[in-house]
């Protein structure tokens, strides 16, 4: 109970990896030096078209950026293989989870723990109740969709949020999996919002989207990020993907104007950078395997595979709880995700973003120094 409560409050209090800017005592002046694996950034970083499209539009900012997004959009169509009229931008993914919640007017979502804290906070700012799917451990965390199914009709939900590769595991669906998801959906008349904000990572992401599925099926919708896969979580840069009405009424409700300018012209110049993508599908997976290999090599330290640009590793058998390898590497200037604020995870599990084997390396010969000085190793 003490363990509900404390993980409810970190929930709370600290919902999101990637602060670089406390660890750097609030300035961001030595930034550089802060090695952050808690948030899973691309490790190619700012793409070179990216950087050159924000410096050459800069003097454009004296003027209100497109409400329309038309170039982005027309980008984000190409990219996505859905219509224009299908999409609609936002200042990051989670913008759009909260407009998204307010139109189906979801009272009751389930939600998977772990997952995304986002989705727990943007429920409860809806005025709705989230339900959370505990996954199994011994499953390493799948989503068993029978169980899926049951907890929805014993919790009498209206909906459902679901995440492709799933953030914090990194499993990722099979075709199966997602042709039953759609039959319940229609099925039980539920929403269901798949967020697919790290598909990108995939080589075949595309062919495992459920994009056009969401133009077809009036309950579904997908939440597209830019963010994590470009490095651009600065400048903010999402999409939903759902039919035509759904994104018409989301975009007569908000701000005209929440999608930046320099944002809109990085993401035109970022889905334009196909050399960007396939660099990341040739490093990925090699850098993740080297991740996960120096991670199992660590005594008790038990990494779990991943499609994704991260790694979920258990670390209770090395016997410091989460939150004191988080404060250990971060005193050494490493940021990894501590994963108490996930309920199902409690204080036994660290994330890893996926970065060069340089970053890697920083990362194992920390981890090694502190097991030493703890009399671990
Ligand atoms: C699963 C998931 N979805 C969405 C987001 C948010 O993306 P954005 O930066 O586009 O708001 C995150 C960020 O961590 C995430 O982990």
């Amino acid at each position: 109970m003490g363990d509900l409560k404390q993980n409810e409050q970190n929930r709370q209090s600290f919902p999101h990896g990637g602060d670089v800017w406390s660890a750097s005592g609030g300035s961001g002046k030595a930034l550089e030096k802060i090695l952050d694996l808690s948030a899973n950034i691309n490790f190619l970083g700012l793409s070179a078209r990216v950087k050159a499209a924000i410096v050459e539009n800069i003097d454009h900012i004296v003027h209100y950026p497109d409400p329309k997004c038309s170039q982005l959009i027309s980008a984000l169509a190409q990219h996505l293989q859905v219509e224009e009229e299908a999409i609609c931008a936002g200042n990051g993914a989670v913008d759009l989870l909260d407009h998204w919640l307010r139109q189906v007017q979801a009272k009751r979502v389930l939600i998977c723990d772990p997952g995304f804290g986002q989705y727990f906070r943007a429920v409860h700012a809806q005025g709705g109740q989230a339900v959370p799917i505990r996954l199994d451990e011994q499953e390493h965390f799948r989503l068993d969709i029978v169980q899926w199914e049951k907890k929805l009709l014993d919790e009498k939900c209206d909906a459902a949020i679901i995440c492709s590769p799933h953030n914090p595991v990194g499993w990722v669906w099979s075709d199966k999996e997602r042709e039953a998801i759609v039959n319940l959906v229609e099925k039980h008349h539920i929403h269901v919002l798949v967020d697919e904000s790290f598909l990108d990572f995939l080589p075949d992401g595309r062919e495992q989207s459920c994009c056009a599925l969401a133009v077809k099926h009036r309950q579904i919708a997908v939440l597209y990020s830019l963010t994590k896969f470009f490095a651009i979580p600065g400048i903010r840069l999402g999409a939903l993907i759902a039919q035509r009405d759904i994104i018409k009424d989301i975009i007569a409700h908000r701000d005209p104007w929440v999608v930046n300018h320099l944002a809109q012209v990085a993401g035109v110049a970022a889905l334009a950078d196909l050399d960007y993508h396939k660099r990341t599908w040739e490093q990925l997976p090699q850098e993740r395997e080297f991740l996960i290999g120096q991670l199992s090599r660590l005594p008790g330290v038990k990494p779990i595979s991943s499609t994704a640009n991260f790694v979920l590793a258990h670390m209770a058998d090395t016997g410091l709880s989460s939150t004191t390898w988080t404060e250990k590497l971060r005193r050494r200037g490493i940021l990894v995700r501590n994963c108490n604020t996930f309920a199902a995870l409690g204080e036994r599990y660290l994330r890893f973003a996926v970065r060069d084997s340089s970053a890697t390396e920083r990362l194992i010969q920390a981890m090694q120094v502190i097991m030493k000085e703890e009399g671990l190793a």
